[in-house]
Parts: structure tokens; C-alpha cells; sequence
């Protein structure tokens, strides 16, 4: 008896071994990198042209989703910074990211995700900026090769939903799989759409 404990015992030790070396070799496999204003106007997000105040804290509002779909499914998250210190208030902002558009800008990127081959999940966020993504987000997704992953985008709006921003990543990143269906947030409704956002991600899997 004591001989099959002691077995027992054995197998169990190096049972709780072998899955703590996978659980470090693979890491977080679900990522989450958003773009927002506030993080990226060189003033705090308190005297951004866009911020939300969620548990009394001031924050980007695609930023406050990217946070709950991290807090939900676990993965990492991923602030997309650039050099470009855009306008705090909203008129210059808007004058700047038309001229953005206009011009097919690629502002610099100042953070790069490392270890992009353990993820296979990559949650997207950002406002939508004239009817598009942010032109910083061509910059991300010509930085990465997503191949092979699935993409999730996720976007906050004030009125144009997911304005074919699904399509257009799905046009960048051929070959990933990119949800079509992905979350979409009335600026204003944000602090309120935690309970949509959780539907969402149960229909997803998580
Ligand atoms: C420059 C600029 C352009 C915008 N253009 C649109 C637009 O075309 N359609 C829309 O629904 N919302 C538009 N908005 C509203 C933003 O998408 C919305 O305020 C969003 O919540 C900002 O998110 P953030 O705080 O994460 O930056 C625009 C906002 C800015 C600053």
C-alpha cells in the first residue's frame, strides 16, 4: 500500500511539473492591442478630447474595453503608442486625422509587441476616425504578419459603428482569420456596455 502511494505520490509531482514547463513555454496566448486618443495626446487622459470615466478613473474609451476584455478573457494587454503627439481638444484633433487620411499617413510606431508567435488571438481595438480606423493602425498592421491568427476587431464610434473596418483589416491581413462580427460601443454608452460586452465574448467562446 505505502509502495503504491509513494507511486502515486511520484506520478503526481511530476505530473504538476510537466505543466508548469508548458504553462511557461507557451505563455499568454490572447492579446489585446488598442489605440487610443487619450493615451496619445501628451496630456492626461483627464484633458483628453476623449475620455470616459469608469469606476472613477479617467480613462481612453477604447482603452476601457480593451481593459474589460482582458480582465474577462485573461490575456495580455497592449497600448498602441505612436511619436505623433496628437491634438488634445476634439477640433484639431478632427482637422489633424483628416489631414492624416488625407495624406495616407503612417505615423511611427513607439511600441512593438514582442513574442507576437505565442499569440494566436489578437483582439483589436480603436475608434473609428472619419469613418475609418485611425491611419496609426495601417502603421500597426504593417509592422505585424498576422498570418495564420484570428483577428477580433472591437471599436468604440459615435455613430458609425464598425464602418467596414473588419473588411479593410481582413484586405491588410489576408491571410488571418478576422471576425467579422466584431464589438462595436456608442462613445457615450461605454460605461453602461460591460453586460453587452460580456454577451458578445460568450458568443465568441469566453
Ligand atoms: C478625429 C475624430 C474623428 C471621429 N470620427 C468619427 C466618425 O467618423 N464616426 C463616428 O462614429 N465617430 C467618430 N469619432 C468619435 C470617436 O470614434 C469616439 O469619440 C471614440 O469613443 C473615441 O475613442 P477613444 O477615446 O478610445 O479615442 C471621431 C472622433 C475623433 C476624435
Amino acid at each position: 500500500m505505502k509502495k503504491i502511494m509513494r507511486i502515486a505520490a511520484l506520478a503526481m509531482a511530476l505530473c504538476l511539473a510537466l505543466c508548469g514547463a508548458c504553462a511557461s513555454a507557451e505563455g499568454n496566448h490572447i492579446l489585446i492591442a488598442y489605440f487610443t486618443a487619450a493615451e496619445n495626446s501628451g496630456v492626461d487622459a483627464v484633458s483628453s478630447a476623449s475620455v470616459v470615466e469608469i469606476d472613477g478613473a479617467a480613462k481612453g474609451v477604447s482603452q476601457a474595453v480593451a481593459e474589460w476584455i482582458a480582465e474577462r478573457t485573461g490575456g495580455d494587454l497592449f497600448s498602441i503608442r505612436t511619436s505623433t503627439v496628437y491634438p488634445a481638444e476634439f477640433d484639431p484633433l478632427a482637422d489633424y486625422a483628416m489631414r492624416e487620411q488625407e495624406e495616407d499617413a503612417r505615423p511611427e510606431l513607439t511600441t512593438h509587441i514582442e513574442n507576437l508567435d505565442q499569440y494566436d488571438t489578437i483582439f483589436v481595438g480603436f475608434p473609428i476616425w472619419w469613418y475609418e480606423m485611425p491611419m496609426v493602425m495601417r502603421s500597426f498592421f504593417d509592422e505585424y504578419d498576422f498570418s495564420g491568427k484570428t483577428i477580433i476587431p472591437f471599436t468604440v464610434h459615435r455613430g458609425s459603428r464598425l464602418s467596414g473596418t473588419p473588411e479593410v483589416i481582413q484586405e491588410l491581413e489576408p491571410n488571418a482569420t478576422v471576425v467579422q462580427d466584431g464589438f462595436q460601443v456608442y462613445h457615450e454608452e461605454t460605461p453602461d456596455a460591460k453586460a453587452d460586452l460580456d454577451a458578445w465574448l460568450t458568443g465568441l467562446g469566453y
